[in-house]
């Protein structure tokens, strides 16, 4: 299907490259920008990271001009996570400007803060040189790199190119084993580069961006990072009883799909899982996303401004495909599945109707008693499809999902729901850790009978508490297999530029997810 725009998309900016070296800062030549670390001192002082004495000595800056421009009247806590001060420089080939960017108490988030406030002082800049990451631990330095890359985020349909660029290149000075970094570098670029490609596709207006056009987004991922990619289309679809999303995308001009991609380990960091057989395999993750490429709210039709945001419906499946297209650069030790379900709920003659009934993969009812809640009825056939079909040791949906959960928790935090402990646990750990944190929700059994319909086997639209009442409806299709469900509708959208968040879609969840598919045994201990 060829988008309605045929035009296409301008070329878009790319993140900054990075090099790693053992120089201080002053040492690289050809760059713009020295930036370094402002730390809280003792009693209330300031104390500057590596390379600022010799950077000072060959700008001709006195040390204790630096320190007053921090600590003078006006300047606010330099020591702060992301504080920038600027200080002009005069007189030297190449410099400009020297900055001092806090780091507050060298934590990981402080150090991701520090690499986003970096990258957006240095905009349209083409190269930066800094010592910031040189004092932290591996964590952090990622952190910085993440941090550096996601600040510099942009994307753009301007016949005029981008209004600002990221800087091209950073210089990470001062690391006395850079050697030793460059696994560490090379994990942190496959992070933010996820994130960055998910915010990208939750980006992209839905005049271009239909499920086709995902399709191929995620045949170009698996093309690059050598994973098996197969797309159902909706005669496939028919065949395989997805009544679902093919009720959601029915009235839409683009129809229905249904992307898989498929991530193996190479052999060498298999976590070994014993079957009853006693027969080894890697242990199998299945990850579904919610793929909707625009939601009107179909005939149970939305107000103007609550499908203002809409293009963005998909980020749940814009999160599975950047995180298939990483796992292999974080060394993800088990087998990993991506399935998107991707439609556009449209208004058209052909509309599914409210009170219409639906077959979902593998035979269960559902009574649409509300259109606008078209993410779980093209949820259930994946997720019936990966239970019956994929043996999954654990599955994980993402979902802009409701509304409600907005209300519940804002705009920074995402839900999470899941039936094993172990797996709440972990995803929760390794949302705090990448800058992607969620709060455990319940899946609370006494809602259970919200869910009734008078004539089918559940209703999709059983009322409040509806962020707990949407989950429930998943749950009833994942049988007994461990199950974990990020509500994202709170995070899909940031309400300003802050740090590393971007205003509009965040792409929220590339993040924590490789980070806990990258962790040495991401499925131990979930039954
Ligand atoms: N895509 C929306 C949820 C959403 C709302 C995401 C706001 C991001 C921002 C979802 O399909 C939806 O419309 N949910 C309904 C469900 C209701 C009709 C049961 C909702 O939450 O209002
Ligand atoms: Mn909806
Ligand atoms: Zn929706």
């Amino acid at each position: 299907m060829t988008p309605s725009d045929s035009a296409g998309l301008p070329p878009q900016v790319s993140p900054p490259q990075f090099a790693l070296s053992t120089l201080l800062p002053d040492a690289i030549g050809g760059v713009e920008v020295l930036a370094f670390p402002a730390l809280p001192g003792p009693d209330g002082s300031t104390l500057l990271g590596p390379g600022a004495d010799q950077a000072a000595e060959s700008l001709g800056i006195g040390l204790l001009d630096l320190l007053d421009a921090l600590t003078g009247p006006g300047a606010d806590a330099p020591g702060k996570p992301g504080q920038v001060t600027t200080l002009p420089v005069g007189g030297h080939a190449s410099v400009r400007r020297v900055l001092l960017v806090g780091v507050g108490d060298q934590s990981a988030p402080a150090f991701r803060r520090a690499g986003a406030a970096l990258a957006r002082a240095t905009r349209d800049v083409d190269a930066v040189a800094s010592s910031i990451a040189a004092i932290a631990e591996p964590d952090g330095f990622e952190a910085f790199v993440v941090g550096a890359m996601l600040g510099s985020f942009g994307f753009h349909w301007r016949s005029t190119g981008p209004e600002h660029t990221p800087v091209a290149r950073i210089v990470l000075a001062g690391h006395a084993d850079a050697g030793e970094l460059d696994g560490v570098l090379r994990r942190a670029i496959a992070i933010g580069g996820a994130s960055w490609r998910s915010r990208t596709l939750a980006t992209v207006p839905s005049n271009l961006k239909n499920p086709e056009w995902l399709a191929e987004q995620a045949r170009e991922v698996a093309a690059d990072s050598g994973l098996e990619v197969s797309v159902w289309d909706e005669k496939e679809l028919a065949k395989r009883g997805m009544g679902g999303l093919l009720a959601v995308g029915r009235a839409s001009a683009t129809p229905p799909r249904l992307i898989r991609l498929d991530y193996t380990p190479s052999s060498g960091r298999t976590s070994g899982k014993r079957t009853t057989r006693g027969a080894r395999r890697a242990a199998r993750v299945v990850l579904v996303g919610k793929g909707i490429t625009f939601d009107t709210g179909g005939l149970s039709i939305k107000t103007a401004e609550g499908m203002a945001t809409m293009k963005r419906d998909m980020t749940g499946g814009g999160v599975v495909i950047s995180v298939l297209g990483a796992l292999a650069a974080v060394g993800c030790p088990v087998r990993v599945t991506g399935l998107v379900a991707a439609a556009e709920n449209a208004v058209g003659a052909d509309s599914v109707r409210p009170g219409d009934v639906v077959h979902h993969y593998g035979g269960r009812t559902s009574e649409v008693n509300n259109t606008d809640a078209e993410g779980r009825l093209v949820l259930a056939d994946a997720l019936a499809y990966a239970v019956d079909q994929l043996k999954p040791d654990v599955i994980v949906d993402v979902a802009t999902l409701t509304g409600a959960v907005r209300v519940a928790l804002g705009s920074s935090i995402a839900a999470l729901y899941a039936t094993d402990d172990t797996l709440a646990e972990r995803l929760l750990d390794s949302g705090r850790r990448a800058g992607e944190p969620s709060w455990r929700m319940p899946l609370a059994s006494v809602y259970d009978e919200k869910l009734a319909s008078k004539i089918a086997d559940v209703d999709n639209a059983p009322g409040g508490p509806g962020s707990i009442t949407a989950a429930l409806f998943l749950q009833g299709f994942v049988g007994e297999v461990p199950w974990a469900h990020y509500d994202l509708a709170s995070v899909g959208d940031a309400t300003a530029d802050s740090f590393e968040w971007s205003k509009g879609p965040t792409g929220w969840g590339a993040r924590a997810l490789l980070e806990w598919l990258g962790s040495d045994d991401p499925v131990k201990g979930i039954r």
